[in-house]
């Protein structure tokens, strides 16, 4: 089953919901234009059922099947774009100063709600998809407000899947791995306070930049000294704020930045070992030390068995030799790690061309040859997960 002929038909339409959508950038929570039209679009499907305002501004809608299967699966996009101004010139460019879908989410909105117009229309399946447009991936923990609201419970989510957009690759090919993906992403704050004073006069302070300044030192031996070789761990130290004026040593300087590791062993260790290094440190200086460790997204870990499922599915929309079945994991998070870390699924790169801009950066846009491959994908997932009875 390779492309489904009914998406190049879709195709147009679908990327009108794109470039709507990329024209209307949200961030966070605050994506109800987004969600009124993801909801209006599912009602005008005729999908079973609709929910809003699940984890505050998260959409679900039902569609069943034909036949008497009991079995639910979900199929989850992002709806959330990014603080920051887009420079790409394109015709459907951000209409929001300060705000850009950056990460292709509009993308991955327009393809599910594309998925879900044909199978609201084809019922080709035995069961319940329930698909899932979620808000605040992008450092909102939105899937974890969906999940705490109910989402997998009350709608009996057995298996859940999600797909992402991936620079660098062609389009027509996928990515995937059984195990981890993606990367925990963690916050770290450390607030180092000393006692001010004249820069002439040293020895009458406690220069909090000298500690501060041992302590993003000393961290990064965590890496290359604590952690096992063989292991993936980041630790970047992206702020360093202190200071007001030449001539004043000043009284509190703050760091900031993010802790990546592949493995819960390891993210464990990098947490206690900075607590150690930050305490030790600020002592040796004689300054308060104290870090404040927040964990945000856990590793996105395959299933085994869905990840070779997953992995098929590509395979039959793409062909086999389309499909890296062992990609090397990235550094970056995702919080649909949330949803693997309550019921089994798959998470999957799709390629949206070598020449598209990096995720992220200012010139990225969304490629809209993508849509009716992204859209078999999910179309030949539920299909063929959820089949009906010959
Ligand atoms: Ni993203």
């Amino acid at each position: 089953m390779p492309i489904v002929n009914r998406f190049h038909d879709l195709a147009e339409e679908i990327t009108a919901w794109r470039r709507d959508i990329h024209q209307n950038p949200e961030i966070l929570y605050e994506v109800t234009r987004t969600a009124a039209f993801v909801a209006e679009q599912l009602r005008a499907f005729g999908v079973d059922s609709v929910e809003t305002g699940v984890g505050r501004t998260g959409v679900v809608g039902v569609i069943k099947g034909r036949g008497t299967s009991r079995h639910v699966i979900g199929l989850r996009a992002d709806m959330d774009a990014l603080p920051m101004t887009e420079n790409t010139g394109a015709p459907w460019a951000s209409k929001v100063p300060g705000k850009m879908h950056a990460c292709g989410h509009d993308g991955h909105t327009a393809m599910l709600l594309g998925a879900a117009k044909y199978l609201a229309d084809t019922r080709n399946f035995d069961g319940t998809v329930v698909v899932i447009f979620q808000p605040a991936e992008e450092g909102g923990a939105g899937a974890k407000a969906m999940i705490d609201d109910g989402l997998i419970t009350r709608y009996g989510i057995e298996r859940v899947f999600g797909m992402h957009n991936l620079p660098g690759m062609p389009v027509g090919t996928f990515g995937i791995r059984p195990g981890a993906m993606m990367a925990s992403a963690d916050r770290l704050r450390i607030s180092v306070e000393g006692v001010g004073g004249h820069a002439a006069r040293p020895h009458l302070s406690r220069d909090p930049i000298v500690a501060a300044s041992a302590i993003v030192m000393a961290a990064q031996t965590i890496v290359s000294r604590n952690a096992d070789p063989l292991e993936a761990a980041v630790l970047s130290v992206t702020m360093f704020n202190a200071g007001s004026a030449d001539n004043i040593i000043p009284q509190k300087a703050e760091l900031r930045g993010t802790v990546r590791t592949l493995k819960p062993e390891m993210r464990d260790i990098m947490e206690t070992r900075l607590a150690e290094v930050v305490a030790q440190v600020g002592a040796a200086y004689g300054v308060r030390a104290e870090l404040e460790y927040r964990r945000d997204y856990p590793v996105t870990v395959n299933d085994e068995v869905e990840a070779h499922h997953a992995a098929d599915i590509a395979a039959r929309v793409v062909g086999e030799q389309n499909v890296t079945r062992n990609i090397v994991p990235t550094m970056g998070g995702e919080d649909f790690s949330f949803m693997l870390n309550t019921v089994p699924g798959a998470f999957i790169f799709a390629g949206v061309g070598e020449n598209v801009a990096n995720l992220h950066n200012e010139a990225y846009d969304f490629n809209d040859e993508l849509i009716p491959v992204g859209c078999s994908y999910w179309a030949t997932l539920v299909e063929t997960t959820l089949p009906r009875a010959a």
